[in-house]
């Protein structure tokens, strides 16, 4: 094995010299490497991926993979979840370790205990509340819900896991994003009266007593600083001028915002819904801009017409992170012997972070 290859000299790289070096890797690895990228991956590195998907998607695809390496564009939480799902017995890498989400670092393991011990003093939480991560959180959040009876969710299952959690236990504790929990909470049909908002500065998360047991839904009060970026009054103003146009939306928008949807889903939904318009169509899409910006190439052949929901530019700075040059890097290790930037959960985090995650995928299936 030889000695590790630096960054710092791939940094130096421009992205044509990156692309060469990534596609000699690819050839060398062949099957013993899957490249997976989240949708919402600028292109440059997008174009590089062996599958492409929403975090579902791509979750069942890196629990069913026989590659030895598993390289994922995206960001932490995502890594982490192919090595739970895969045992350990395949090396996830992170091309960029500081490729995290800034709403999944909205809740950790103290807040959330600390949330869970003061719910005990007005109820028994393992009797009454399901704890419900979305995703997007770190393993020990996974874990968290395995040990206490609760599941995982994704943007596109959210509703499956909910409708599981009510027929359990009378109440959920969704964390860490207020938004996807509100919005699918509110199209069951569960009233916003019975929804509360836990803010973890604040002793009972700011909630009175007779609040908490009247609660059905406790929502962390977490968010994702891109789809925050989207507002009602940009769905005015295109309703304005293009009163035919269609609004699609991704579940961590504002309820405002989604209830003024026309569709509201997950990255791989708004996919799948815009690619099935008819010729003249025109679409106002409220998700991250690298996503948006290559389906509206896309679709532009075939006649219909997508814009993204902000006037101001805003992409998911943590997305971003991954460039061709870390790819290459991670590439060109792996065939020089050297694993860099593995992610590895330990077993006593993974094990009850698995049982959370095998539920949602049971659920989903
Ligand atoms: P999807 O699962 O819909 O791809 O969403 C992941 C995400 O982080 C959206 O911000
Ligand atoms: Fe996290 Fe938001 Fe980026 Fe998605 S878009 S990874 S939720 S910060």
């Amino acid at each position: 094995m030889a000695a590790a290859l630096k960054i710092d000299e791939f940094n130096l790289l421009d992205d044509g010299e990156c692309d060469a070096r990534i596609a000699a890797a690819k050839q060398i690895l062949g099957k013993r490497l899957c490249i997976l990228g989240h949708h919402y991956q600028r292109n440059e590195v997008f174009k590089h991926a062996d599958f492409t998907g929403d975090s579902l998607k791509l979750s069942q695809l890196a629990s069913k993979t026989d590659a030895d390496f598993i390289v994922f564009c995206g960001v932490h939480f995502m890594a982490e979840v192919a090595d739970i799902l895969t045992d350990g017995k395949r090396t996830v890498i992170l091309p960029d370790l500081a490729a995290g989400c800034s709403m999944a670092d909205m809740a950790n393991l103290v807040k959330v205990n600390k949330c869970w011990a003061e719910l005990s003093e007005i109820l028994d939480p393992d009797q009454t509340v399901t704890p419900v991560t979305y995703i997007n959180s770190a393993a020990d959040l996974k874990a968290f819900c395995g040990r206490h009876g609760g599941i995982v969710c994704t943007s596109s299952n959210a509703r499956a896991v909910l409708e599981w959690s009510f027929a359990r236990r009378e109440k959920v504790l969704f964390f860490p994003d207020q938004h996807l929990g509100r919005n699918t909470a509110k199209k069951m049909g569960i009233p916003l009266e019975q929804m509360i908002v836990w803010d973890f500065t604040k002793p009972l998360g700011g909630n009175t007593p007779e609040q908490i047991k009247a609660a059905k839904m406790i929502l962390w009060r977490g968010f994702c600083s891109v789809h925050q970026m989207f507002q009602p009054a940009h769905i005015d103003a295109f309703r304005q001028r293009v009163p035919h146009g269609k609004v699609i939306s991704h579940p961590e928008n504002a309820l405002a915002v989604c209830e003024a949807s026309d569709y509201v889903g997950s990255t791989e939904y708004i996919l799948r819904v815009v690619r099935a318009s008819a010729p003249g169509e025109h679409w106002l899409v409220g998700t991250e801009l690298n996503l948006v910006n290559r389906l509206a190439d896309e679709m532009k052949d075939k006649g219909v017409t997508v814009e993204f929901m902000s006037p101001t530019v805003c992409m998911c700075s943590t997305m971003f992170r991954t460039d061709p040059q870390h790819l290459a890097w991670t590439l060109d290790n792996l065939v020089a012997g050297n694993t860099v930037n593995r992610i590895r959960v330990p077993e006593e985090v993974a094990k009850p972070a698995r049982a959370a995650l095998d539920l949602m995928l049971e659920v989903v299936d």
